[in-house]
Order: structure tokens, then sequence, then C-alpha cells
């Protein structure tokens, strides 16, 4: 039996199984909380997007994996057999991928606010490209290229002035958004023109990214028609055909049964298709795509198994379920009421007839993992899943209340190794003068 993807599933004992492996035993084994994830459900989602990338958009075009939503050594490893490229959004992404040898030309080095240190950084270790933000980025990437010798790839990044469905907090492609330059005011113009100026930049693209979970193709279109008019402009203002259209992630994945489950290589033929249209229509050749997938790769492949403390039951008013994790480990419902799906492991194959909140063991009411679900009856000791915790969990960890993080352990081939060790209190004080 399945249960949301096929990487889950419920044994004769009726317990939860990821990659095979019986979920009350890998607790028992290696305690909880404990992070597991199934590395080759990851491998699985890398090959569906290389491969739709590649049959679609043709030579040049690959999908780059977005790293911050689960980032470590063995991840970029991962990546780096599966051929894919990367983005960073900072020198700490970048340190650990390259600390794990991914290779420095296929890394796209993001973010708002790069720092001159994040740029020096990103030069020096011979970055494939950057995804400049501001003037002030182009500026400090000409100026260190030059001191370095080099000429720097670089992409701009724009807001598209788009909308999308989901949580306002990862809307990030609308007009008044931190992140790149808006088209619509006239701005984005005027920095492609300067970046054509810059003598130690090679300018090839633009990128924007419009937000995160979205489900609808619809949203990626109207984007695409954005972009590709964009590109027709840049080439009538200056006669520059912009080589490099990356157009960021976002695509959407199923938490809980009601959310639709995307065919990702399907909507990748969908929206090349409509770009084919689109370059023929604005008389522009296409350019090479990127697509920028971070949740969509990984988020199904993991699960996080807590130990159950109080059972809690207000008379009148609801039960509360407490774990031994919560914000800290999984700060995705304090942050956006993001819905999950969660299991008793031990019962994966009972009713999910009881019905209460799940709260996290940090002192702050906000420390909750999901409010009004049902799960299988439960008492203390037993362990319960949160599903589909792969991505924005481990990678957005804290140490909240000097608790120490989770290890995350993968799954390959049936068998389970230590991607992450946990961490001890020596970590905790580590950095404590
Ligand atoms: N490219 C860029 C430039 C991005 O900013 C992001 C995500 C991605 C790609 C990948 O988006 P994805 O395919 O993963 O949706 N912490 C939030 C999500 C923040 C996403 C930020 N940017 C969450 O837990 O929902």
């Amino acid at each position: 039996m399945a249960m949301l993807y096929d990487c889950l599933g419920i044994n004769e004992r009726g317990h939860l199984t990821i990659g095979g492996l019986d979920t009350v035993s890998l607790a028992r084994e290696y305690g909880t909380p404990l992070y597991v994830m199934d590395e080759d459900y990851i491998r699985r989602n890398c090959r569906i997007y290389k491969k739709a990338v590649e049959k679609f958009f043709g030579g040049g075009s690959f999908p780059l994996y977005a790293s911050k939503a689960l980032s470590f050594k063995h991840i970029y490893r991962i990546m780096n057999e599966e051929d894919m490229g990367i983005d960073v959004v900072s020198s700490g992404e970048l340190y650990t991928a390259l600390s794990a040898g991914f290779p420095p030309h296929r890394i796209y080095f993001h973010g708002n606010n790069k720092t001159d240190a994040d740029i020096k950084y990103g030069i020096e270790s011979d970055v494939g490209c950057f995804a400049a933000d501001s003037r002030e980025e182009l500026d400090c990437i000409n100026s260190t290229a030059a001191t370095l010798n080099k000429k720097q790839k670089a992409i701009l990044r724009v807001s598209p002035g788009i909308n999308p469905q989901t949580h306002r907090k990862i809307i990030t492609g609308s007009v008044d958004s931190k992140f790149g330059s808006a088209i619509i005011t006239g701005q984005a113009l005027e920095l492609v023109k300067y970046a054509l100026s810059l003598k130690s930049v090679d300018f090839a693209g633009i990128h924007c990214h419009i937000g995160s979970q979205i489900f609808e193709n619809e949203t990626y279109f109207e984007t695409a028609e954005i972009m590709i008019k964009f590109i027709a402009d840049i080439k009538g203002e200056t006669g520059f055909e912009i080589r490099e259209l990356n157009l960021g992630g976002g695509f959407g994945v199923r938490y809980i049964e009601e959310h639709p489950q995307i065919d990702y290589a399907a909507m990748i033929g969908a929206l090349a298709k409509r770009i084919d249209a689109l370059c023929a229509a604005y008389n522009i050749k296409r350019p090479e795509i990127k697509l920028e997938p971070g949740r969509s790769i990984v988020a199904a492949s993991g699960i996080t198994l807590y130990t159950v403390g109080s059972v809690k039951e207000i008379t009148g008013y609801k039960n509360y379920v407490s774990v031994d994790g919560g914000m800290t480990d999984n700060p995705r419902y304090a942050l956006y009421s993001s819905p999950c799906t969660a299991v008793i492991a031990g019962r994966a194959g009972e009713k999910p007839d009881y019905r209460c909140t799940v709260a996290g063991r940090c002192c702050e009411s906000g420390d909750l993992l999901a409010e009004n679900i049902k799960i299988q009856p439960c008492s203390r000791g037993d362990i319960l899943a949160v599903l589909v915790t792969g991505a924005y969990n481990y990678s957005m960890a804290s140490n909240y209340n000097r608790i120490p993080r989770p290890p995350v352990i993968m799954v390959s081939g049936g068998k389970p190794f230590t991607a992450v060790r946990r961490e001890t209190f020596d970590d905790i004080v580590r950095c404590d003068m």
C-alpha cells in the first residue's frame, strides 16, 4: 500500500515504510527526532527533470537543483552524479557544494544581496554564473572579475510582476518584491543595458523566480510570455539576443491528499510548446532554458520521525499530541501554516480518526506542526511520522531552545546510512567563548 508517494508504504506489520524500510525500526535504531530520506527517490526526480528539460528544450538547457531546499554534502554528490546543475544562495551553500566536489562551472550563485565577500569567493571559485540582483551587484561582479583578470558570466534577475496563488511569504516575482528589478517600471531594461556595458561581465540572459508551491501551469505560461516579450524588447532596444532564460523553480508538491500530483515532465513539455510559439511570434531565437526546482526534487523523498510524549485532551476544546521535535526541525507550519500529513508509524494501516493538534517541544505557543488533523489514536512512546519533509525542513532547522538538530538518515537500495549525524550538546556550545 502506498501513502501519497510510492517511496512510502505499509508493511505486513502495519508499519509505515520508506524505501522499503520499517520506520519504527529506524526510529529505534537511530533515535528521534529523525529525518529519513529516500535517496533513490531523489535520483528518480532528478532524472525526470533532466530528461524532460533536455528532450523539450534541447542542447545547453538543463535543470538546476535549488539547493536551499536541502543542503548538505551528500546531496551535492547526488546532484553531481545525476549531472544536474545547482543553484546556491550563499557562500555557505557554495562551500558545502565545493567541499563535496561539485564542479563549480555547473553552479549558479543567486541571492538578493550578495556581499562583496560572497562575490569574491564565487568568482575565485570559478562558479559558472551569477544571477545578479541589482546594479550594486553588477558593479561588484565587474570590478572583482577585473581585479582577478576574469570575465564572469552573469544573468540578471528581473521581476515579471506575477502574483501566483500561494502563501504570500513565498511569492517572489511581484513588482514590489525585494528580489530583482521590475520589467514594468523600465528598471530591468536599464540594468540590462548597464550589464551589457560592463567589460568584465559576460552578460548572458535573464532570470526570474515567481514563487514556490505553485500548482497552476498557466502561471508559468504567463511568466514565459512576459519574459519572452522582454527578450524581444531587449533585442529591439539594444540589438542583443539573450542566450539564456532562467525561469526559476516553484513547482508544487503534494503534501496532503487534496493536493494534485503534478506530472513535471508533462508540465515542462507544455511549457516548451508555449515558449516555442512565443519565440516564433516575437521573432526571436529560442534561448537556452534553465529551470530551478528545489522542493519538487527532494520534498517527497523525506519524512520526519518523532516520539509522542504527552497526549492532552482539553475537555470541550481540543486534543494536543506533543512530540520530541517541532519548529526547530520543521518551521513550515509556524511560518506558512502549511498543511501536512502525519501518521502513527506503528499503526499506519489503521483508520486515522483521532482529531488533534500536533505540538512541538519549544517554549512557544506557535510551535505546532499541524492543527486539526486526523491521525491514528496514540499514546506516549508511539512514533509519529510527518510525511513530505524532504524540502525546507532540515535546511531551515534551528537550535532554538538549544535543541540539537536531528540527523539525516538516507536510504539507498534498501540500506540506511547516516548522511548528517545528530548534533550533540558539544556542537551546541561549539562557538560559545
Ligand atoms: N530559484 C530561486 C531563485 C528561488 O528563490 C527558489 C526558492 C527556487 C529556485 C526553488 O523553489 P522551489 O522549487 O523549491 O519551490 N522556505 C519556503 C520556500 C522558499 C523558497 C525560496 N526560493 C517553504 O518552506 O515553503
